[in-house]
């Protein structure tokens, strides 16, 4: 493929979840800007997120991660609005959580791992069945996870979120492995601190800690991680399948 005129993603079916707000939002409309067909979701369908979606053309559905149903609709949702099946799937969504080891109750952990693991793989289970050139779509689909660096940077107060996007990193490199035959490629994106509204769910000394330790010494925008979920997403990244990227401003 060439870099010209033509956008990287034209004429591609794109899901992306979590898309009411931050790092999903970017990604929705840099691959819309990108010629994909977004198909996005909010947790709760407000008169918000209607109104940005119908402003770009965007089919929006609504899921809940931590519930089954949500999801089972979902996917339904999803298989009406593409019949002819998904080129892109990226798994944004999630949940922070901030705990101490001893106050991590165990209920909070099932409900972190819930909507971070389960909730995900479930999701992705019943749309792979849509992925994949068998189904005659792009020769080129791609799943991305959104995982963090807090899978690999053990935090004071990071167990049980650390803990499942640490889970789902790991299930981002087997699902690659049995995905890639069929030809979809899986990868994950570990955004470091980041400015949206998660951040404010985050202990404020070890988001300086954290900025402090890193090579640019600056906060990410959600554009910064949504340029990497377009070139994981696009004909660039071709070859590139089991990988975290990390996006992080150099945390070395
Ligand atoms: N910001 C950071 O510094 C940072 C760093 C590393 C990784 N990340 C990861 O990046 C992803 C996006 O986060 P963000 O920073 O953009 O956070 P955000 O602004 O808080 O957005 C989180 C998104 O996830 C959705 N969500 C939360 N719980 C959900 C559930 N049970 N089911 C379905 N959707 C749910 C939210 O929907 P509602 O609007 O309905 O709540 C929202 O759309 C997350 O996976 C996060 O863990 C963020």
């Amino acid at each position: 493929m060439t870099l010209g005129a033509t956008p990287l993603l034209e004429g591609r079916f794109a899901v992306i979840t979590g898309a009411s707000r931050g790092i999903g939002r970017a990604i929705a409309e840099s691959f819309c800007a990108q010629g994909a067909n977004v198909i996005a979701s909010a947790r709760v369908n407000t008169d918000d997120f209607h109104a940005w979606a119908k402003q770009l053309n965007i089919t929006p559905f609504a899921l809940d991660l931590a519930d089954e149903d949500s999801i089972k609709s979902a996917i339904k949702s999803i298989r009406t609005a593409a019949p002819q099946g998904i080129d892109i799937l990226v798994n944004n969504a999630g949940a922070p959580h901030g705990a101490l080891f001893q106050m991590t109750r165990l209920a909070d952990l099932r409900e972190v791992f819930e909507v971070n693991l389960f909730g995900q793989i479930a999701f992705t289970q019943g749309l792979v069945r849509l992925m994949g050139p068998k189904k005659g779509v792009s020769e080129n689909s791609a799943i991305i996870n959104m995982a963090s660096t807090a899978a690999m940077i053990a935090d004071p107060g990071t167990l049980a979120y650390g803990a499942s996007k640490a889970a789902f990193t790991r299930a981002t490199e087997s699902m690659a492995t049995e995905l890639g035959p069929q030809g979809i490629r899986v990868n994950a994106i570990a955004p470091g601190v980041t400015k949206t509204d998660m951040l404010d769910d985050m202990d404020p000394t070890a988001v300086e800690k954290l900025v402090a330790s890193s090579a640019l010494k600056k906060v990410a925008t959600p554009e910064d991680i949504a340029n990497a979920a377009l070139f994981l997403a696009s004909d660039l990244s071709t070859h590139i399948t089991g990988q975290i990227l990390r996006v992080d401003g150099g945390i070395i």
